[in-house]
């Protein structure tokens, strides 16, 4: 091919790809357009490929007019890809733009479990008596669970708790001194090994707190308990909150004063309530509080087994044998201990009849709430 000729298909060149231009309407068609003219094997580098038949005095006219077209064309691909660009995202925030006049989108949302609402309420009525809030292990030593609240060894009352023991003994060592404290065993003298447990009751956190901590005591706990009982009133796993109040000069008329503001907090101002004599071994006397029966008022009904009155907690003056085990002097310091089923008051709230509903995580029942 001559200059002339070479030129000439430059010059074509440039009339076609600046007339294509126009047609480019999305940044894919743009790449093939590069593609077509620009490209390895593209219309300019073709062209260019020939230039070794030319004179070489012709060669840098030829190539200075390919470099010129090339230069020219990419500019304008330049600022046509800006363009293109910025219509893209246009048209892709339009398409996610909200349709105000369609309705709304409804999330479920989650909520406080029952016995959540009923402990956290148990909760704020001591806290503002001035109580603060502890917490124990699930798994217990039997020191803790019964011997330092006063169970002594094939005590009848041991029985009464229904307590599932955890597989094998942990013997007590240096490494485990929260199980209580390490005694020798008569004959072998050597330290004894310690039954473990679920707690049955969550009693071991007073003896955790009066160890811990020096009278005035005013504390609550809450948490889970264990035992082996299983029907519509009874569930293995429930809840108790435990409360200790420890001073000096702590009487019984302390404990009726607290529990009756708490009764008739959560259940209505005017209940009636009433002090009954009852036995636990870590507290002398103690007591079993009742409460006008809530659903027929103390007129007797299903639920009060016609004699008008609900138990629903335990309570006593703190056994000075179990001051005595967490070194406080019961010639100066006196208290009482209370304890209280989280569903019992759950269920006679909200009027529910079978425990096993707060544990089936049916939300047609959690909803409620
Ligand atoms: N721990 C007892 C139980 O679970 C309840 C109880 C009774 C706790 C009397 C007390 C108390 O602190 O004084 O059956």
């Amino acid at each position: 091919m001559t200059k002339e000729e070479i030129l000439a298909k430059i010059e074509s060149l440039r009339a076609n790809a600046v007339g294509a231009l126009d047609s480019l309407d999305s940044l894919h068609s743009l790449q093939e357009y590069k593609v077509q003219f620009l490209g390895k094997s593209g219309a300019l580098t073709e062209i260019l490929k020939s230039l070794g038949g030319l004179h070489p005095e012709d060669r840098p006219v030829v190539g200075q007019a390919a470099n010129r077209v090339k230069a020219e064309i990419e500019s304008k691909l330049v600022s046509l890809q800006e363009t293109i660009s910025l219509k893209e995202q246009q048209k892709q925030t339009e398409a996610k733009q909200v349709d105000i006049s369609l309705p709304g989108f409804s999330f479920a949302h989650g909520f406080r479990h029952p016995l959540r609402i009923v402990e956290e309420e148990i909760e704020s009525i001591f806290l503002k008596l001035g109580f603060s809030i502890y917490e124990g292990p699930d798994i217990e030593s039997d020191y803790y669970n019964f011997e330092a609240l006063n169970f002594p060894p094939d005590h009848p009352a041991r029985e009464m708790q229904d307590t599932f023991y955890i597989g094998g003994m942990a013997s007590h060592s240096p490494a485990s001194p929260s199980l209580g404290p390490a005694k020798p065993d008569p004959r072998s003298h050597k330290p004894v090994a310690l039954p473990l447990l679920l707690r049955t009751h969550t009693s071991p956190v007073q003896i955790r707190a009066m160890e811990k901590n020096k009278p005035p005591l005013y504390m609550i706990c809450p948490g889970a308990v264990y035992r082996h009982d299983d029907d519509v009133t009874h569930s293995p796993m429930f809840h108790q909150v435990e409360g200790l109040m420890v001073d000096t000069k702590i009487t019984f008329g302390d404990l009726k004063g607290v529990l009756t503001l708490f009764c008739q907090t959560i259940f209505g101002k005017k209940l009636k309530v009433r002090f009954r004599p009852s036995f636990f071994p870590f507290v002398e006397p103690g007591a079993e509080v009742d409460i006008a029966c809530v659903l027929c008022n103390g007129k007797g009904c299903r639920v009060c087994g016609g004699d008008g009155w609900l138990e629903i907690l335990g309570a006593g003056m703190v056994h000075p044998a179990v001051l005595e085990n967490v070194k406080i002097d019961p010639k100066k310091f006196t208290g009482f201990a209370f304890g209280l089923g989280v569903e019992r008051i759950a269920m006679l709230k909200y009027g529910i009849d079978d425990i096993r509903l707060f544990y089936q995580t049916d939300l047609r029942f959690l909803e409620q709430f």
